[in-house]
């Protein structure tokens, strides 16, 4: 029964190639709520306008983003897929919510900290406001819980702070949202450098596993991934964050704890573990970029899964933000 379940919602940005972090770190993770939850996966374009690309790129990066949750296993029948975009809602509960938002609060959060050191030639409004537009998408849906990575965590506690805040003027309006932060897998790190996040913008070569590498390449930088001259495959974050790093990828593709895993390749060294560990990436990769291939070029299939998931939750969004218009005293 649809209304006893609690909602989902989580979005991925509109850019670039998508990475195995983000496969293991959040894409698995959307696929096994499906059946639990009634899920809500947003492709979020709006929030991609922040950084400069052009209107193909982003175009483009959109259609990329709805074939990659569908190749990981994202059932249109039992998720409702949309994009940002298609839905008014949340831009309009964006500027409602940037006046219950203060300044202060904005300028602590460290992403945008970051990315305005990163894109100091564009330190745009919309860098600053990121987190509320963010808030909106969380809360026009009234999400129970938020599948987010560890770097989104201050976001969801704005989106928290600003709920209630809203909540105390207005009575009971928003539910107040949970993060899900899986404990491993939420952080896959790079593989040149374990001590940070895979990431797709990573200048390092071979730091990052994209989803669309060829089987050459995975092995390729598998193999040159960094360990340690231990020798031993157990898991240790703090001495051994290389080793360690290619111990969750393997678990999470496998489904196996860090202690079988450590039983599995006792005795053995890191070439014969390497091994493995790449041929589980490609293995579990090969239908994905298979259906990811179909599906890219199947623009009508990607529209219509669009079109339906958009209309079906601008139907939700709508009724909260009609709540919201009134509560302020907005005439719609
Ligand atoms: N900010 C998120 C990220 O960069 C993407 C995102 C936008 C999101 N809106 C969201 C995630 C709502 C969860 C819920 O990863």
């Amino acid at each position: 029964m649809n209304y006893m379940k609690k909602v989902i919602l989580s979005g991925i940005q509109a850019t670039g190639n998508l990475t195995l972090g983000n496969y293991v770190g959040a894409l698995k993770n959307f696929v096994k709520m499906q059946d639990e939850y009634e899920c809500y996966y947003m492709i979020a374009n709006l929030h991609a306008l922040t950084v400069r690309r052009t209107p193909e790129e982003l175009r483009e990066n959109t259609m990329k983003i709805i074939a990659t949750y569908i190749s990981a296993g994202i059932d249109p029948e039992k998720s409702t897929i949309f994009i940002q975009s298609m839905v008014p809602d949340h831009a309009e509960l964006g500027w409602i919510l940037d006046c219950y938002t203060y300044m202060g609060e904005l300028s602590r959060m460290t992403q945008f900290k970051d990315k305005s050191s990163k894109h100091a030639d564009n330190i745009n409004a919309g860098l600053f406001t990121y987190p509320v537009l963010m808030a909106g998408d969380i809360l026009l849906y009234g999400a129970d819980v938020v599948p987010v990575g560890e770097d989104q965590k201050q976001h969801l506690e704005i989106t928290r702070d600003i709920a209630d805040r809203f909540n105390k003027l207005y009575g009971d309006t928003f539910k107040i949202p949970e993060p899900f932060i899986p404990k491993t897998g939420a952080r896959i790190m790079g593989l040149q450098n374990p001590n940070s996040k895979m990431s797709k913008s990573s200048t390092i070569p071979n730091d990052t596993i994209f989803l669309v590498d060829t089987p050459d390449e995975i092995t390729k930088k598998i193999k040159k991934a960094i360990t340690d001259s231990e020798g031993i495959i157990r898991y240790d974050e703090e001495n051994k964050p290389g080793v360690s790093n290619l111990m969750s990828i393997y678990g999470i593709i496998k489904n196996k704890q860090m202690d079988e895993i450590e039983k599995e390749f006792e005795g053995k060294n890191y070439g014969v573990f390497k091994e493995e560990v790449a041929k589980a990436i490609i293995e579990e990769l090969e239908p994905f970029q298979n259906k990811y291939n179909e599906l890219l070029n199947n623009r009508d299939y990607l529209e219509k899964i669009y079109t339906e998931g958009s209309k079906k939750a601008h139907e939700k969004a709508r009724t909260t933000l009609e709540e919201v218009y009134k509560k302020v005293g907005l005439i719609i």
